[in-house]
C-alpha cells in the first residue's frame, strides 16, 4: 500500500463505528467496537485503513506525508450536525428575562418575538454580514470535531429573496470553508403576521411560488417544516411535503417539539427520512416512526434551553427499532450553542442513552439523516477521510467531563484543518 498522505499513530481508542453503511436501529446502534493501540491511513481524500496496529496491511508514505501522533487520545469520524439553523440575523439575548419571568417559547413567538424578530433582523443584515456571522458559527462548530453541518432557510419566509439570501450564504459557507453545509428549505418555519389567521393560505403559497424556485434551483435537497401548537397543524404540514416530494425534495419535520399534533403521523405518511425534536413522541408516535422507517433527529440542547426538563423518549425510541440521531439544532431562540459535545453529554445523561448510541447519533445515523450514509458518518476503507481527535483517553471521558470542548485536531477530506492552541 503506498501513497499514504496522512496517518494517526499510537491511537489510545479508536471508534470507526464500522458496519454496514446504513442507520443503526435498536441493539444495533449501541454495537460498535473500541480498538486500542490502533492507527488510521488515509490517501488523499479516502481512508485506506482504520484498525489495529497488529492487522494493518504493510504501507509506505508519501514523502510529505503528515502523521499526527495520537498518544492518549480518542479518535472517531467526523461529527455531523444534522439539524441547525446556522444562517440568521442577530441574537436573541433579550429573550433571557422574560424566560426567568416565566414567558414561555410559544408566549414569546405569539407576542411577535422568538423567530418573529430573528426574521426582522435576518432581512435587515446584508448577505456579507450574515455570512460573517455564520462563519463564526461553522468555526466554533468545527472546533467542535463537526465535519458536515446541515443549514436551514426559515428566517426569511415572508420574502422569497430573503429566503434565497440565507440560502446563497450557507453555500458561500460551503464553498469557502472545509465543513460541508447541506441545505434545507424551511420557509414554513413560521406564520407571517398576514397570514396569522390562515396559515392554510402561507402553505398555499410556499406551494406555489418557494417550492418550484427553490427546487429548480437545485441546492437545496430537504425541505422541512415546522408543525407545531400556533404554528402549521398535521393537514398543512402534509399538504407542503407531498409538494416538496413531487418537486424532488426529501421531507423532514419539526415535530412533538412542544405539543403533540400529529406530526409523527405525517413524517410516516410523506416518508420523511427524519423527524425532529419529539420531546413529546407519544407511544403511539414511536409506533409510526417505526413503521415508516424515519429517523429521530433528537436535540436534546434544545430541551435543555427550554428550561422544563422534559428529554425525548429516547430509550423507548431505540427499544422500539427507531434509529436515533443527536444533533444541536443550533439556532437563536431554543439553542443557540454550537456545542455538540454538550449536546451529547445531555442525551447520555437525560436521555440515558450509552456512549456508543450517542457517537452512532453524531455519525453514521446523523449521516443517515443526510442522506450521506454511503460516503460518511464510519471510519471505512473508501469513506471520507473526515476524523475528529479528541483529547481524551476514551470516549466515556469525553461524555464525563462535560461543558469543555475536548477536540485535540480535525481532519476533514484528508487534511488537519483545526488544531486547538
Ligand atoms: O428547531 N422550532 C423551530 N425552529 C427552531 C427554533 C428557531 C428559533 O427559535 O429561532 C427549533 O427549535
Ligand atoms: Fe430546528
Amino acid at each position: 500500500m503506498t501513497n499514504i498522505s496522512l496517518k494517526i499513530e499510537n491511537i489510545a481508542e479508536l471508534i470507526t463505528v464500522a458496519g454496514p453503511d446504513e442507520k443503526r436501529c435498536g441493539k444495533a446502534q449501541g454495537e460498535i467496537e473500541r480498538i486500542m493501540d490502533a492507527i488510521v491511513l488515509v490517501e488523499g481524500e479516502k481512508i485506506v485503513y482504520a484498525g489495529s496496529v497488529k492487522e494493518a496491511p504493510k504501507y509506505e508514505l508519501n514523502a510529505d506525508a503528515t502523521v499526527i501522533d495520537a498518544t492518549g487520545k480518542t479518535v472517531t469520524p467526523g461529527l455531523i450536525d444534522s439539524h441547525t439553523h446556522l444562517v440568521h440575523g442577530g441574537s436573541r439575548e433579550n429573550e433571557l428575562n422574560k424566560k426567568l419571568h416565566g414567558a414561555s417559547y410559544l408566549d414569546i413567538l405569539r407576542a411577535g418575538g422568538g423567530i418573529m424578530y430573528t426574521l426582522k433582523k435576518t432581512k435587515e443584515m446584508s448577505e456579507d454580514e450574515l455570512y460573517n456571522q455564520a462563519l463564526k458559527s461553522v468555526d466554533r462548530l468545527m472546533s467542535y470535531g463537526v465535519t458536515t453541518v446541515e443549514a436551514k432557510t426559515g428566517y426569511g419566509i415572508d420574502s422569497i429573496e430573503t429566503e434565497f439570501k440565507q440560502l446563497n450564504v450557507a453555500d458561500r459557507i460551503d464553498k469557502n470553508h472545509p465543513i460541508d453545509v447541506i441545505h434545507t428549505f424551511m420557509g414554513a418555519h413560521a406564520v407571517p403576521e398576514e397570514y396569522k389567521e390562515n396559515p392554510a393560505k402561507f402553505i398555499d403559497i410556499i406551494i406555489e411560488e418557494y417550492l418550484p424556485r427553490f427546487a429548480e434551483d437545485g441546492r437545496v435537497k430537504f425541505c422541512d417544516v415546522f408543525c407545531e401548537d400556533s404554528v402549521f397543524n398535521a393537514e398543512d404540514s402534509k399538504r407542503l411535503l407531498l409538494a416538496a416530494k413531487e418537486h424532488g425534495l426529501i421531507p423532514k419535520i419539526h415535530a412533538d417539539e412542544i405539543a403533540e399534533i400529529g406530526g409523527t403521523k405525517v413524517a410516516g405518511e410523506v416518508g420523511a427520512i427524519s423527524a425532529e425534536h419529539l420531546i413529546k413522541c407519544t407511544e403511539e408516535g414511536i409506533a409510526h416512526l417505526k413503521s415508516g422507517d424515519v429517523i429521530a433527529n433528537l436535540l436534546p440542547g434544545t430541551s435543555f434551553n427550554m428550561g422544563d426538563h422534559i428529554f425525548a423518549p429516547a430509550r423507548a425510541m431505540i427499544e422500539n427499532g427507531v434509529a436515533v440521531a443527536i444533533s444541536t439544532d443550533y439556532n437563536p431562540g431554543s439553542c443557540p450553542t454550537e456545542n455538540i459535545q454538550l449536546c451529547m453529554y445531555l442525551a447520555c445523561l437525560n436521555m440515558k442513552m450509552t456512549p456508543e448510541e450517542v457517537l452512532v447519533g453524531v455519525t453514521i445515523n446523523a449521516a443517515a439523516a443526510l442522506g450521506l450514509e454511503k460516503e460518511k458518518g464510519s471510519l471505512m476503507p473508501g469513506k471520507r477521510a473526515d476524523i475528529a481527535i479528541f483529547d481524551a483517553p476514551n470516549l466515556d471521558y469525553i461524555l464525563y467531563h462535560f461543558g469543555i470542548n475536548h477536540t485535540d485536531k480535525v481532519i476533514k477530506d484528508g487534511k488537519l484543518v483545526y488544531e486547538a492552541v
